[in-house]
């Protein structure tokens, strides 16, 4: 993972740089094209040394409106997601690949994603989370760095360094596939497993 140079830190050990300090650096954003129609940046929330870091696509109009991920109808879903992992939100921090809402909802572009990336690199890096679950298309290639569809890399779990990866589908796409809802859930309760069977002093999270 390349590194962002974040002022003050030298050695950007992973978890040394606050979410905050990254935050003030992603500012009032202008480096793509959806600074210009947003109304609030979606920059991220939750537990900043969660265990499970989630990963969506980008904020929707009801996220766009409270600068908050997943707030909408997506995020009633993830919410019940969540509990089938045995998580709450409070546990897990939440981000998205492009942290400005696209005009109507449509996909981010590739400028726009390579612009925003070195955030979310960051984020990643100070949550240093054990699991990254993947939401969708636009999250899993992310993470993954490949350009397979999400359908073919769900249903099981990839070690990409220090994380372990959980693609999964996105749950907004439920609203418009229900069969892929048991799909959701299976990858969820997986995830689940993984976290029951690598209690927290297994993983080293007690030492921080
Ligand atoms: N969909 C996403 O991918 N992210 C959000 O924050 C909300 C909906």
């Amino acid at each position: 993972m390349s590194v962002m140079q974040i002022p003050g830190h030298e050695h950007q050990r992973p978890g040394e740089v606050m979410l905050e300090e990254i935050e003030n650096i992603l500012g009032n954003c202008k480096r793509c094209e959806l600074g210009q129609t947003r109304s609030h940046i979606v920059f991220g929330c939750g537990n900043p040394h969660a265990r499970v870091m989630f990963v969506g696509e980008g904020p929707g109009r009801n996220e766009d409106l409270k600068g908050e991920p997943f707030v909408g109808a997506a995020g009633h879903k993830l919410d019940a997601l969540l509990s089938v992992a045995g998580l709450t939100r409070e546990e897990v921090y939440i981000a998205n690949v492009v942290k400005c809402r696209p005009p109507g909802n449509r996909n981010p572009k590739p400028e726009e994603i390579e612009a925003c990336s070195p955030f979310l690199r960051e984020q990643i890096r100070s949550v240093w989370p054990d699991v990254i679950v993947c939401l969708g298309n636009f999250a899993s290639q992310w993470v993954l760095k490949t350009d397979k569809g999400v359908m073919s890399l769900r249903g099981q779990l990839y070690q990409q360094g220090h994380f372990v990866v959980a693609p999964t589908f996105h749950p907004a796409a439920t609203l418009y596939h229900e069969d892929w809802q048991p799909l959701l859930e299976e990858d969820l309760a997986r995830v689940g497993a993984w976290l029951a069977e690598h209690p927290v002093e297994a993983s080293g999270e007690a030492a921080r």
